[in-house]
């Protein structure tokens, strides 16, 4: 269904609550039902909101709690529970898509006179960079417990405080990783399937005093069920999801950017996170195809600018599928990044 660009205009005649009839009468050489169709056609597509409707009530709900920029509302609301395809389904049309449009090269090389750089040294000068090679996305859990202090290195390597700051207008908590204006908009809630240490359930982690709440003791929804059917997250033993908390930020900046800072910084909690668990030979596995009202629901998160927006699946790396191919091979194979070998 297409909503006519002229229509639009019948937007400025409602500024607020308007019967219907008056609207009717201001145009008296219109053809009454065809105005009643315009309006209806409005409502349908979610323009023009009926007083006392549902979508009336979310409208207020919206004016009262959501403080970000419009456009960015836009951008949010509109990946609300969306729907994500399997993986298999991905992969198909990946395959057809790359028939007619070829897919992008994923790095771009220097060409002429490189400058070659040195090679990360990894025999025992640089631990933490050895711990970002080794991060892996495995999907494939054992059936063996999480203990509670790797849990808590996880917990405490994204989101801990580790100190404040005073400035001039406030005093703010210092993590780390950055946050725009030092808001820190994130908190942590957690699934616990198998933990040593810690009753099977959900729970809020509080950055401060580092300590976890019990939230719900029953989380019957499967880790797939809420991240949008992906079985491989049964294996997993522990879900730690992300919740942005957006006024903290949009206390502070109002503009569209905003969102994006927060965007930015679910990449580097969940990094954080992710390098706290490989440290402990934990695989952790990201995902952002969330069924975010089900969360919500699940944690008892009552404002719509408290938003489930990140997760990560923890557990014990098994046999990955994902045979990963040496730097070396690849450019000795001559493969183009991003597009589809021939297999021999
Ligand atoms: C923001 C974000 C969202 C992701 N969402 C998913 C997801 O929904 N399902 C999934 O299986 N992997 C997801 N991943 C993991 C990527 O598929 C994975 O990082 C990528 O294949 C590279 O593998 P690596 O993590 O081992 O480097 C996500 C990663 C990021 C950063």
């Amino acid at each position: 269904m297409l909503c006519n660009a002229s229509d639009l205009s019948w937007l400025t005649e409602a500024p607020d609550w308007t019967e219907e009839d008056e609207i009717v009468d201001r145009h008296p050489v219109d053809d009454p039902r065809a105005v009643h169709e315009k309006l209806h056609r409005l409502r349908e597509f979610g323009l023009l909101i009926a007083e006392n409707s549902e979508a009336a009530n979310m409208d207020s709900i919206y004016c009262a709690s959501w403080k970000l920029d419009r456009a960015a509302a836009f951008q949010h609301f509109l990946a609300m529970d969306s729907p994500f395809i399997s993986t298999e389904a991905s992969t198909r049309s990946q395959i057809e898509q790359a028939k007619i449009d070829p897919s992008p090269d994923l790095f771009w090389p220097n060409n002429s006179g490189p400058i070659h750089l040195p090679c990360a040294d990894l025999s025992g000068g640089a631990p933490i960079l050895d711990v970002m090679k080794r991060r892996r996305t495995n999907r494939c859990g054992l059936p063996r417990p999480v203990t509670l202090n790797q849990l808590a290195d996880c917990l405490w390597a994204g989101l801990g405080i580790t100190g404040f700051v005073r400035t001039e207008a406030s005093v703010l908590p210092l993590k780390m990783t950055p946050s725009g204006g030092a808001r820190n908009p994130f908190e942590a809630f957690l699934i616990a399937r198998n933990v040593e240490g810690l009753d099977p359930g959900v729970y809020h982690y509080a950055a401060i005093g580092h300590s976890l709440g019990l939230v719900n003791a029953d989380y019957s929804p499967s880790f797939s069920e809420l991240l949008a059917g992906q079985e491989w997250a049964d294996t997993m033993q522990v879900l730690v999801v992300l919740v942005a908390s957006l006024n903290r930020t949009a206390w502070k900046y109002k503009d569209a950017n905003a969102y994006r800072v927060v965007l930015i910084e679910a990449g580097h909690i969940g990094q954080n996170m992710m390098l706290a668990c490989t440290n402990n030979e934990l695989t952790a596995c990201p995902t952002a195809a969330l069924a975010h009202s089900r969360l919500r629901t699940l944690f008892g998160i009552e404002s719509l600018a408290d938003v489930p927006m990140y997760a990560i699946a923890i557990g014990h790396p098994g046999v990955d599928p994902d045979e990963v191919i040496p730097v070396e091979d690849f450019l000795n194979k001559g493969w183009k990044p991003g597009a589809m070998p021939e297999l021999p």
